[in-house]
């Protein structure tokens, strides 16, 4: 097949959007792993595919980069068909994330990085300095990191490589299948937040699994809940799906303490009460003004305050109560979002 849309590496930050049509995988033996599912991940847009062990998952993600076949279905990548081009040269296309990384023992992280530069034929340099540019910004110091094995690398660092080899030829869309699981809470915390980072830097149309909501709410422009067989259940933006499940069964997925996490992902912005003219802001609590309800919670909690005051560029532009946090109407919260 010809250069196609998926090829053209295109402006720093292009990105490329997946339409899902009734896809479904039948495996042999009869086991339907994905019934009849649809999606639409729109281009520079993280989705998160979230839902109980064996619900088809991977099974979806690992169809998108063609290393299972649908039975049914079509899947388009900028409106392209892509089950009709050839899988090994589509996957050159894809970055994918593997669970536990899967690096190349025996190669060193630079080798490890250049695996698809290589397969496209980049010469040695070029593949050398786009290595290094990767590891940096995945906050690995090069002159320490890229001759290294990955058995001297701890977990973290691995899962970072193999978001740097995910990345190293710059594709358009990047599949990442449980990518953090594999390391502590903390670490994972930390990785999750360096990785909304570069997210902000290269604006790949993302698909990523977890089983973790706490990780789909921090991570997803939208998140998929999926039932046994691909079912999808509900599919929108993180503050949507807590405030509003749309069954009983995506309200028990998303947990009981789901109203916590709305607060962390809802504006305090349109919450703020204006302040009277020259009042004394002294003494109250400060928050910034671009923060969530969940960070105006933890500052009165932290002074025992009942009251805090946001601010922006160093002035204090509202003050929010207690109460209010756990006040804003639902329709205002979706509509930040
Ligand atoms: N080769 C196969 N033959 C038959 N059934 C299979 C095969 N591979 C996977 N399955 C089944 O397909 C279903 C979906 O598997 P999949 O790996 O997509 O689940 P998942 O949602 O990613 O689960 P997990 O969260 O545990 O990783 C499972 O029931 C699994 O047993
Ligand atoms: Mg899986």
């Amino acid at each position: 097949m010809d250069a196609t849309a998926l090829e053209q590496s295109g402006p720093a930050g292009s990105a490329a959007s997946i339409t899902l049509e009734h896809i479904g995988k039948t495996y042999p033996d009869g086991t339907v792993a994905v019934g009849d599912f649809g999606l639409e991940v729109r281009a520079g847009e993280l989705t998160v595919l979230i839902g109980p062990s064996g619900c088809g998952k991977s099974t979806i993600l690992r169809m998108i980069n063609r290393l299972i076949e649908p039975t049914k279905g079509r899947i388009l990548i900028d409106g392209e068909n892509i089950l009709e081009r050839n899988a090994v040269e589509l996957r050159r296309h894809i970055g994918y994330v593997i669970q536990n990384v899967g690096l190349f023992p025996h190669q060193n992280i630079r080798t490890n990085i250049g695996t698809v530069p290589r397969m496209l034929g980049w010469d040695k340099k070029r593949i050398n300095e786009r290595a290094d540019e990767l590891l940096e910004l995945v906050g690995l110091d090069p002159a320490r990191y890229a001759k290294r094995y990955p058995h001297e690398l701890s977990g973290g660092q691995r899962q970072r490589v193999g978001v740097a080899r995910a990345l190293a030829a710059d594709p358009r869309v990047l599949l990442m299948d449980e990518p953090f699981s594999a390391v502590d809470p903390i670490a994972r915390g930390r990785l999750q937040e360096e990785f909304l980072k570069l997210q902000a830097t290269v604006r790949k149309t993302i698909v990523l699994v977890t089983h973790d909501i706490d990780e789909a709410v921090r991570l997803g422009d939208r998140i998929a809940v999926l039932a046994e067989g691909g079912r999808l259940l509900q599919y929108a933006p993180p503050a949507e799906l807590l405030s509003r499940p749309d069954s009983t069964a995506v309200g028990d997925f998303v947990g009981a303490d789901r109203g916590i996490r709305r607060l962390a992902v809802t504006p305090l912005r349109p919450a703020l009460k204006p302040l009277d003219r020259g009042a004394p802001v002294d003494g109250r609590p400060s928050v910034a003004a671009d923060g969530t309800l969940y960070d105006a919670l933890a500052a009165m909690l932290a002074a025992n305050a009942t009251e805090v005051v946001a601010v922006e560029d160093g002035q204090p532009v509202g003050s929010l109560s207690r109460a209010a946090v756990f006040d804003v109407p639902q329709q205002e919260a979706e509509a930040k979002v």
